[in-house]
């Protein structure tokens, strides 16, 4: 698959740019430049560059942020955006050039993308000279247009934070469309999902009454189908979980003790989620052994279903098996595939894991068992599965 291309050597260049201090919001004047130097190291599709400015000692990161956000310079992929993620931005005492100011902005993208990048700031700035070494990208970065997607484990930030939708919008037909009180707990939820980042602890949740004893009827019921309808690798980890990490009735798991957990038997972790992710995003997550997982609980008034992933779901279906580590290889490697592919491998991508991670049937012992974690967290679908 195409992703196979964008982990190959890293390449650099150099790039100098002279543009008039307009971009800055000065009056028009050779004298007020900007210069713009791009030091890019990067796998095919991303890249770094430093903004500096000469003859000029104010620092305007903001103004260069608004200009480029304004005209679709950066932003999250899609259709209508350029697809250059910008990761970081800052102003900076230059090294350099003495008395000046330099902007760093650090960027992922692909040579088409940084090109049309280059073109929109020539469209908005008067640029005076462009030099360009003989060196600069491979031919492997100048043919395909691969997807962006996370480098190191620290950019699933992006991608966990790029919910489709909320937790909170509620649809219509949802158990807690009308009720006013779950609907703004739904928000303290997306709030904390929004606000984490990698490597943080993950927050613990203090969960009402009204939701333990719904997580316990869950709980209660899927408790008494389990023996004879869950996997032997489910049954042989949920005791485990009851030990180190508080499963029972009348206590809702917090995410931090079963992160901590599945890193000692499988090295997965988890990471709280907003809403729902697209099947690229998710998958990305796999791809790094860490599952998105959402921590809100189910409306009271209907225990025992959902129209959406809820913590009863995340933990009862999915955490169990994530703790064996043959299925989080399994799972890892669908997540491996998705880096880098097109649109149309990640959703076969992601039919698999439907089919599999989610509704995955086996046979134990002449006897079928469920493995798949809509199955093991739904009473009514375990109660009754059709391969
Ligand atoms: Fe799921």
């Amino acid at each position: 698959m195409a992703h196979t291309t964008s982990l190959h050597g890293i390449y650099c260049f150099k790039y100098a740019l002279l543009l008039h201090a307009l971009f800055l919001g000065f009056p028009v004047t050779l004298f007020f430049c900007l210069l713009l130097y791009l030091a890019v190291a990067m796998a095919s599709h991303s890249s770094t560059f430093h903004l500096l400015l000469l003859h000029n000692s104010y620092c305007r990161c903001h103004r260069c942020l608004a200009l480029s956000q304004s005209h679709g310079i950066w932003g999250r992929p899609s259709k209508r955006e350029k697809r250059v993620n910008l990761n970081h931005i800052e102003s900076r005492v230059s090294k350099r050039v003495v008395n000046e100011v330099e902007i760093f902005a650090d960027c992922s993208c692909s040579k088409k993308e940084f090109n049309e990048l280059l073109q929109h700031l020539k469209d908005h700035v008067n640029i005076i000279s462009f030099n360009t070494p003989a060196h600069v990208w491979s031919a492997e970065a100048d043919g395909d247009d691969v997807p962006w997607f996370p480098m190191k484990i620290s950019e699933l930030d992006q991608c966990s934070h790029r919910v489709l939708m909320y937790g909170s919008e509620l649809d219509a037909d949802h158990p807690g469309f009308k009720d006013e009180v779950y609907r703004q707990r739904r928000k303290y939820f997306v709030e904390v999902a929004m606000n984490y980042k990698f490597g943080q602890p993950i927050p613990r949740i203090e969960y009402t009454q009204e939701e333990v004893r719904t997580w316990g009827v869950v709980f209660r019921e899927l408790t008494k189908l389990y023996p004879t309808h869950a996997c032997r690798e489910y049954l042989k980890n949920l005791p485990l979980l009851s030990k180190h990490c508080g499963y029972r009735e009348d206590n809702i798991p917090q995410l931090e003790d079963v992160s901590l957990f599945l890193r000692e038997r499988s090295g997965f972790t988890v990471r709280p989620v907003a809403g729902y992710l697209s099947p690229r995003d998710f998958l990305a997550g796999l791809a790094y052994r860490v599952f998105n997982c959402t921590q809100y609980v189910r409306h009271s008034t209907d225990p025992l279903y959902t129209p959406e992933p809820d913590t009863c779901h995340e933990l009862l279906g999915h955490v169990p098996l994530l703790a064996d580590p043959k299925f989080a290889q399994f799972s890892q490697e669908i997540g491996l595939a998705s880096l880098g592919a097109s649109d149309e491998d990640v959703q076969k991508l992601a039919t698999c894991y439907f089919f599999t991670i989610e509704f995955g049937l086996c046979k134990q012992d002449g006897q079928l068992r469920a493995y798949g974690a809509g199955l093991l967290s739904s009473i009514g679908e375990l109660r009754n599965p059709s391969p």
